[in-house]
Parts: structure tokens; sequence; C-alpha cells
């Protein structure tokens, strides 16, 4: 058990029949046995950020989602691109964790999925200078632009894309590479 690795999945849509979120299921597959890999649903229940809720009596979503953060080993974030951003959603759950500090050298992995050309790259700029800011750990083949969505996956969210599968699998295993030469996390 002492050796067992988590790796949390976030999708910036809370959308049923998210693409991005179907990227996430998908890459289950990816993962072998000895990772333990879930996607993390509840950013869509977390209250607006304000420091004045942020005490010792703070909410239980968020003391379970720094717990959950807490003892995973990597993060997956996949999101869309909201009017050259990150959904509000998203940002709303990262702001949460400024001041607890779970992103504080956390192993983490940044995908955009768009229908657009661009694929959400704005986005993606964006969001990963929020991560320096909060010095998370983004791994070398860590980030990933998917752009015309439609035309790369299927509609169950499976790469059909061979460039995209192959940067999928790469992405993964730099994660599962950097998680594996680090100790347990504090929990
Ligand atoms: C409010 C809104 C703003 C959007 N802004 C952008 C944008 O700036 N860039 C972009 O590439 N797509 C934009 N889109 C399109 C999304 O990329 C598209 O709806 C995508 O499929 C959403 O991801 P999901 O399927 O995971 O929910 C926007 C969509 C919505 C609803």
């Amino acid at each position: 058990m002492g050796n067992r690795k988590k790796v949390v999945a976030i999708s910036g849509s809370i959308r049923e029949c998210s693409t991005n979120t179907n990227i996430l299921e998908n890459l289950a597959s990816f993962f072998k046995d000895d990772i333990d890999y879930s996607i993390y649903d509840k950013i869509g229940e977390f209250p607006h950020f304000n420091p004045d809720l942020d005490d010792e009596e703070g909410p239980k979503v968020i003391e379970e989602f720094r717990q959950e953060l807490n003892e995973a080993d990597a993060l997956i974030l996949c999101t869309p691109e909201y009017a050259r951003g990150i959904p509000g959603v998203l940002k709303n759950a990262i702001d949460w964790l400024v001041s607890s500090g779970q992103l504080l050298n956390k192993t983490v992995a940044v995908i955009t999925a768009s229908p657009m050309v661009a694929g959400g790259e704005k986005a993606q700029a964006s969001f990963l200078q929020t991560l320096e800011m909060l010095n998370a750990n983004v791994v070398k083949n860590g980030t990933l632009v998917i752009s015309s969505v439609g035309t790369k996956l299927n509609s169950k969210g499976e790469a059909t894309d061979k460039d995209t599968r192959l940067a999928l699998e790469l992405l993964v295993e730099s994660i599962i590479t950097e998680i594996k030469k680090k100790k347990a996390p504090l929990t």
C-alpha cells in the first residue's frame, strides 16, 4: 500500500457532456493498477472564494477538497477556454488553494481542449502563469493544447487522432515518472 500513488484529475467544465471531462475519463485507461486515478467532480459546489470564509470553520466541501489534494501525488487539469481565460468555476477552485498551499511543488499537467483551432491556448497560457505563481511543478511534456477537438476525439472522448493519443500517453507517462521519483506526500 505504501508505494501506491494517487493522481487526481479536475475538469474545468461542469457541463454534463463535457469534452474535457470525457478526455479525463479516458485517461483512466492509461494508468496501471499501481496508481489510483480519480476525477474530482465537486468544484461546481464550491462557494465563491472569499477570504472572510477561509477560516478555521471554513466550508466543509473546501476542507474535503484540500484533503483530497493533500493526498494526491499529482494533478491533471483539463479545461475549456471561456472568453480567452479558464472558466470561472475552475479559477474559483484554484483561488481556494492559494492560502492553503496544496499546489506548492505539486506535480501537475494541464490540457486545454477546444473545438476552435487555437485549442484554448490563451486560457492555457494564463493558467500556467497562475500555476507558476503557486509554485506548482508543471512537468515536462505535461502541457497539451488540443485544437479542433471534434476532429481528434470520438464522442466518448477517446483520441482517434494518432498524434493526440501519443501526446496524451506522453503526458501521463511524464506524470507517472515524476511521481515515482518522489516520496509520499504528507496526509
Ligand atoms: C461562455 C463560453 C465562452 C467560450 N469562449 C471560448 C474561447 O474563448 N475560446 C475557445 O476556444 N472556445 C470558447 N468556447 C467554446 C468552448 O471551447 C466549447 O464550448 C467547449 O466544448 C467547452 O468544453 P466542454 O465540452 O468541456 O464543456 C466558449 C464557450 C462558452 C460556453
